[in-house]
């Protein structure tokens, strides 16, 4: 090998390294530290209802979320298991989001309480993946 085609060799693997080892420490320090956090606060918002905004939000739900959130028997958004998702998903369900109580929603609370069951629970009180 030509001793320029050497030089051009043992400099790449030296840039190899150092960028193998900047990695490294990246990911000893994400492993040591975990994922970085920062301190968040929540905003103040407002939300005056009106009849027009209501009916907004009625066909958004409608268009976006019903699918998932709207409970079949009672066609609320109140969550439901979501079983039409491939099994590799695990067991999933959305969450009831309005202020209904349901007994689901109620059994999920109690569940989502007990740190045992984190990062998440079924209202079944199952554990389950978080949906994303
Ligand atoms: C593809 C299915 C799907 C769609 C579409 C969907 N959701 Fe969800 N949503 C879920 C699932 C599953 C969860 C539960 C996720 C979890 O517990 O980690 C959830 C959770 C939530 C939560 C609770 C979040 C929390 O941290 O407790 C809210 C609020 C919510 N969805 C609102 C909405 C709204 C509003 C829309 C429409 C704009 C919508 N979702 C559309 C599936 C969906």
């Amino acid at each position: 090998m030509k001793p320029i085609v050497k030089k051009v060799l043992r400099r790449a693997s030296y840039v190899l390294a150092a960028v193998v080892a900047v990695v490294a420490v990246l990911a000893i320090y994400v492993q040591v530290d975990g994922i970085p956090r920062y301190p968040q606060t929540a905003p103040v918002v407002t939300v005056t209802s009106s009849p027009q905004r209501i009916e907004r939000g009625r066909k958004l739900a409608g268009l976006i979320c019903n699918d998932c959130h709207e409970n079949n028997e009672t066609h609320q958004l109140t969550g439901r298991h979501m079983t039409d998702l491939p099994p590799e998903f695990g067991e999933i369900y959305s969450k009831n989001i309005t202020s209904i109580p349901t007994s689901a929603s109620a059994a999920g609370r109690t569940a989502s309480s007990n740190s045992s069951c984190a990062p998440g629970c079924a209202p079944t009180g199952s554990t389950f993946r978080r949906g994303w």
